[in-house]
């Protein structure tokens, strides 16, 4: 268990191990069906067991739950359904007692259409102070009755919603997440607000969501493919934004990560010069394909666009938007798409499986800090979700051909044999479990050596009792085609064998940790990964 200041505080953010909560599936304390506040609580020895440093909570705010919480009706009350803020700020001092500190997720771009903010800006009509506070504009054609403007959903369908006044207003995801104008001093202030709101509760850090879309084109101008700078991505004024966040978190010594999927890594590191976020999510790695050759040159981008901004790079192979880690490897094309998440993709649970743990040794040995989401430590798959139950607005938006983001939400096993593998739900959680689901229970994993939660455990316990893991340089070894094999500080050493033959391993090496066994030969069989110390 980590001591609670013993490691590596000052930079702690900088290699730490960062798990997400996704609190609706996580564990049920009272009962009801969805997860809770007090299952998280009750479940705290369980993190600090795995070793985790820090823990990620997706959003836990009032909210109507349209997408999943990310549509936040008020950001300093908990949902009555996860809990109460007092009990937040319990969680918070109880985490921290073991060690484990508490990251929240704001979502600044949007608010929900229950904030008071919208309906006050609904209930005062066109031209008021309250609508400027978001996007309302008038429509174009005759009568008004044409969006604004042409602009790209980030989910399907349409980015603008008339109001019966017949004003229009932007929402680049659902209807029910009007955008924020932040151009608006009290949109900025409110946050700052909200930021020292949590950071007083005591909490480490805040995850930004979508941090790169806040800022709009003040003209609102058409989408010109290709034309730059876009009219809703990555534009500059949000380092004018972020600035001022920075020194509102150096008052509490807090961190932030803000999801910044941006393809362009000059424009990308921007983010992490040293007055604007600390961290931000590196979701190449998590969309590269399973390809000794790709990945090299993922990792290796992936440091050298961090470099110059002396930020350390963060891993992360699953999230609550993708396909869970091992349904992916188990595919042919392991890559990260929307549109390929389709049901029945045909997958090998075995292969992705085994890929699954040498991926693990891999994300845990590179240099940086590592996200990990609720069940990969127990290497739970995809989960089909019978089509009637789908709650995710990507499915219905998409007209049905999106399956959604649910099947990687599915409440957690913990126990083989109660009912709904322990969840604590007393009749049917808000979304059902597969057959099968109670394989992958956490006390069943527990109690078998060779299981995906086992493996996490001494990973991360070595990775915490041993020198050379976490920030620090990275040198290639020279291997075989399709190998991958580095040394960090110290003599630690990594391969990977994701050829389809068995490699010998460096000579005057000890094994630290495998994620199978070697072969007869002292081999290490294709798609296994090692730890050595030289
Ligand atoms: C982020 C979240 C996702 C959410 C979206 C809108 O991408 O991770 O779950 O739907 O933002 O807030």
């Amino acid at each position: 268990m980590a001591a609670p200041d013993s490691h590596r505080t000052a930079g702690w953010w900088r290699d730490a191990i960062i798990y997400q909560v996704y609190p609706r599936s996580f564990a049920d304390g009272d009962g009801d069906g969805t997860g809770d506040l007090a299952g998280v609580r009750a479940r705290l020895p369980y993190l600090a067991e795995l070793g985790v440093d820090a823990v990620w909570f997706t959003p836990w705010y009032v909210s109507p739950l349209v997408d999943g919480g990310y549509d936040v009706a008020d950001y300093r009350t908990i949902d009555p359904a996860f809990g109460t803020l007092g009990e937040a700020e319990k969680l918070i001092t109880e985490a921290r007692e073991l060690g484990i500190r508490t990251i929240v997720d704001i979502v600044p771009n949007h608010v929900s259409d229950q904030h008071a903010w919208f309906r006050a800006a609904l209930a005062a009509g066109p031209g008021s102070e309250e609508r400027k506070r978001f996007h309302f504009r008038p429509g174009r054609g005759e009568n008004g009755e044409l969006p604004p403007n042409d602009w790209p959903s980030q989910f399907s369908g349409p980015t603008w919603t008339r109001v019966p006044d017949g004003e229009w207003y932007l929402h680049l995801f659902t209807p029910e997440q009007p955008d924020l104008n932040w151009a608006h001093p009290e949109v900025r202030r409110e946050h700052e607000d909200v930021l020292r709101f949590w950071f007083e509760r005591g909490v480490a850090g805040v995850r930004i969501d979508s941090a790169a879309l806040l800022a709009k084109d003040p003209a609102l101008a058409d989408f010109e493919e290709g034309v730059d700078p876009h009219p809703y991505i990555d534009q500059d004024e949000l380092h004018d934004i972020y600035r001022s966040w920075r020194a509102v978190a150096d008052e509490y010594g807090g961190v932030f990560v803000g999801e910044v999927w941006l393809p362009d890594a000059e424009r990308f590191a921007r983010y992490l010069r040293p007055d604007e976020l600390h961290t931000a999510f590196n979701f190449n790695f998590l969309s590269c394909p399973w390809d000794a050759d790709r990945l090299r040159r993922t990792i290796d981008d992936t440091l050298a666009e961090h470099a110059p901004v002396g930020a350390p790079a963060t891993w992360v192979l699953c999230n609550h938007d993708v396909t869970r880690t091992v349904t992916r490897y188990g595919r042919e094309d392991t890559g990260f798409d929307f549109a390929t998440k389709a049901f029945g993709t045909p997958t090998d649970p075995a292969l992705g499986t085994r890929r699954a743990r040498a991926a693990a040794l891999l994300t845990l040995s590179l240099p940086g800090s590592v996200y990990l989401y609720q069940g990969e430590e127990l290497g739970l798959p995809e989960a089909d979700v019978p089509l009637d139950r789908i709650q995710d607005p990507m499915h219905s938006r998409s007209g049905g051909v999106d399956p959604g983001r649910d099947g990687c939400r599915v409440p957690l096993p913990w126990s083989a044999d109660a009912p709904y593998c322990g969840f604590g739900s007393e009749t049917e959680p808000w979304l059902p479990q597969p057959a099968g689901w109670s394989a992958y229970a956490a006390d069943r994993q527990g109690a078998d050596p060779e299981s995906m939660l086992s493996l996490y455990r001494e990973a991360l316990l070595l990775r915490r009792t041993t020198d050379g893991f976490g920030d620090g340089p990275l040198d290639w070894l020279p291997a075989p085609d399709g190998v991958l094999a580095y040394r960090r500080p110290g003599g630690l050493m990594c391969v990977v064998n994701l050829s389809p033959g068995p490699v010998a391993l460096p000579a005057h090496s000890t094994l630290l940790l495998g994620s199978g066994p070697l072969d007869g030969d002292g081999r290490l069989p294709r798609d296994t990964a090692v730890w050595l110390r030289a």
